[in-house]
C-alpha cells in the first residue's frame, strides 16, 4: 500500500527472476477482475485449481448443499457442539482450536462424509500442522523459497518444516481416500471424494482432463485448506473484536434476543431480519482482512490497464487490503465500524468495495459456504454467551500474516446467557 502511494495504482515489482503487477485501490482492482473478467483469469506456477478442478468443484458444491438447506443444519448442528465445548471450558481459553475444528467439520462432512469429534487427538494434530503450516507459508524465507526453490532445497529454515507438516497432512488424507476407495458404491456417490472417484473413472480414456489421484490429492488439501483456515480465522477476529467493543457485542445481543430468542437456533431465516448484526459480520470481514492480497494470478491475455501494458503471462497481485481499506470508499477505514453497512434508517446496506472474496473469474469458491457459517456461527455464539477478555489481558488488535492474516493467540471467558 505504501509503493501504492508512491507509484500509483498499478506498479510492477522484480521478485527473483518474475516480474509483479500489483493493483490497488477500490476503481483499478474492480476494473481488473469484472471489467477484465477474462483476462487476469490464470493461476501462476502452482495453479491452485485447475480449470476442470474449478468447474468440478462448483457443481459438487451445489451438488452436496452449497447454499442448500442440507448445509445450514450441518452447521447448525455443529454449532451446538461448539457452545457445548465452550461451555464446558473452565476459566480464561483460546478458542482457535474449537473454531478450526468446529468450521473444518463442515467441509469434512461435503469432503470425507463425516465430521471429527473435538477431542480426535488424531485429528487434532492434524488441524495443529496444517495451522502451523499456514503460518510458515507466510514467513519471509518461504516466500524466498517460491522465488528461488532450487537453492533453498538445499538449505534448513521454515520451508522444510512446512515441507515435512504436508507430508503427514497428505498421509491423513490418502488415508481417508483408501477407506472411501474400499468400500466404494459408484451408484451412491456420498460425498465429494466418492464423486470424483466417479469422475476418475468416467475420464478414464482421457487423462488430459487431470482427474487422477494426485489431483484429488491436491484439490483436497486446498479444498479443507481454504475451507477451513478462512473461516475460522475470520471468526477469531470476530470474537476478538466482541471483546473489544463490548458495546457492539450487546446490540448484536439485542437484536438476537428480539428476532430469535433463546428458545430456537439462528438460521439463515433470521438473517434478513437481523441488519445490525448482518453489517458487523461485514465489518468484521472488512477490518479482518483475512487474505489481504487475494491470491496471485496471471494475464491470460495482453491487457492495457490504467494505461499500463501488461503481457499475456505476467503475475498480478490484487490488492484486496487496498480496497478494504480504500479511503474514498469507507467513512473510518482503519476503525471498526457497523455503520459502515447500515443506512439511516439503521437497514443493511450493501457496499460495492466489500471485497473479501475478491471478485470475477478467480473468485473464491466458497463464498456462499462461508457467509453461512459466518452468521451462523457468530448468531450462535453470542446467542449462548457474552465473552470478555482475561481480566488484566490486553487485547491486540494487530494481526500476524502467513497464509491468511490472523489475530495473534488470545485468552477468552464465556459467561452463559
Ligand atoms: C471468510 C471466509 C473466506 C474468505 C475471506 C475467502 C477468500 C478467498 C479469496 C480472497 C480467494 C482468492 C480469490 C482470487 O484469487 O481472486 C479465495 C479462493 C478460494 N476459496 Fe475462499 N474464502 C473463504 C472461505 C472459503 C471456504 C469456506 C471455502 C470452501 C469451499 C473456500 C474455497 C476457496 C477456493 C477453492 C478458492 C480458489 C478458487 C480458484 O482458485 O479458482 N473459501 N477465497
Amino acid at each position: 500500500m505504501k509503493l501504492a502511494e508512491e507509484y500509483g495504482d498499478v506498479f510492477s515489482l522484480r521478485w527473483g527472476s518474475e516480474k509483479f503487477v500489483f493493483i490497488s485501490g477500490h476503481k483499478m482492482v474492480k476494473e481488473a477482475l469484472v471489467t477484465h473478467l477474462d483476462n487476469i483469469a490464470d493461476r501462476p506456477v502452482v495453479p491452485l485449481f485447475q480449470k476442470n478442478q474449478r468447474k468440478f468443484v462448483i457443481t459438487h458444491l451445489r451438488h452436496f448443499g452449497e447454499g442448500r438447506k442440507t448445509l445450514e443444519l450441518s452447521i447448525q448442528q455443529e454449532s451446538i457442539f461448539l457452545c457445548d465445548a465452550f461451555k464446558a471450558e473452565q476459566g480464561a481459553f483460546d478458542p482457535q482450536f474449537y473454531l478450526n475444528n468446529a468450521v473444518s467439520n463442515i467441509i469434512s462432512a461435503l469432503v470425507f462424509g463425516h465430521r471429527f469429534e473435538y477431542h480426535d487427538e488424531n485429528f487434532r494434530n492434524i488441524l495443529r500442522l496444517d495451522a502451523e503450516a499456514v503460518l510458515l507459508s507466510g514467513s519471509a524465507r518461504t516466500q524466498l523459497y517460491n522465488a528461488f526453490p532450487r537453492l533453498f532445497d538445499y538449505l534448513p529454515g521454515p520451508h522444510q518444516k512446512m515441507f515435512a507438516n504436508y507430508k503427514i497432512i497428505v498421509k491423513f488424507l490418502k488415508e481417508e481416500m483408501r477407506k472411501h476407495i474400499e468400500d466404494w458404491d459408484p451408484s451412491n456417490p456420498r460425498d465429494y471424494i466418492d464423486s470424483f472417484l466417479l469422475e476418475m473413472e468416467k475420464r478414464k480414456s482421457d487423462p488430459e482432463a487431470g482427474f487422477n489421484i494426485e489431483t484429488l490429492l491436491v484439490a483436497m488439501l486446498d479444498l479443507f485448506e481454504a475451507g477451513t483456515e478462512s473461516s475460522a480465522t475470520t471468526l477469531r477476529w470476530g470474537l476478538l473484536f466482541m471483546m473489544k467493543y463490548p458495546e457492539i457485542q450487546k446490540k448484536v445481543q439485542a437484536e438476537i434476543d428480539e428476532v430469535i430468542g433463546q428458545s430456537r437456533q439462528a438460521s439463515m431465516a433470521d438473517k434478513p431480519n437481523m441488519p445490525y448484526t448482518e453489517a458487523v459480520v461485514h465489518e468484521i470481514q472488512r477490518m479482518g482482512n483475512i487474505v489481504p492480497l487475494g491470491f496471485p494470478k496471471m494475464t491470460c491475455k495482453d491487457t492495457v490497464l490504467g494505461g499500463f501494458f501488461i503481457p499475456k503471462g505476467t503475475s498480478v497481485t490484487t490488492n484486496l487490503s487496498s480496497v478494504l481499506k480504500d479511503k474514498n470508499e469507507w467513512e473510518t477505514p482503519d476503525m471498526f465500524n457497523p455503520g459502515h453497512f447500515l443506512n439511516d434508517q439503521g437497514q443493511f446496506l450493501k457496499k460495492d468495495a466489500f471485497l473479501p472474496f475478491s471478485a470475477g473469474r478467480r473468485a473464491c469458491l466458497g463464498e456462499q459456504l462461508a457467509r453461512m457459517e459466518l452468521f451462523l456461527f457468530f448468531t450462535s455464539l453470542l446467542q449462548c454467551f457474552t465473552i470478555s477478555p482475561f481480566p488484566g489481558d490486553e487485547l491486540c488488535l494487530e494481526g500476524q500474516l502467513g497464509f491468511t492474516y490472523a489475530p495473534k493467540p488470545y485468552r477468552m471467558c464465556v459467561i452463559s446467557r
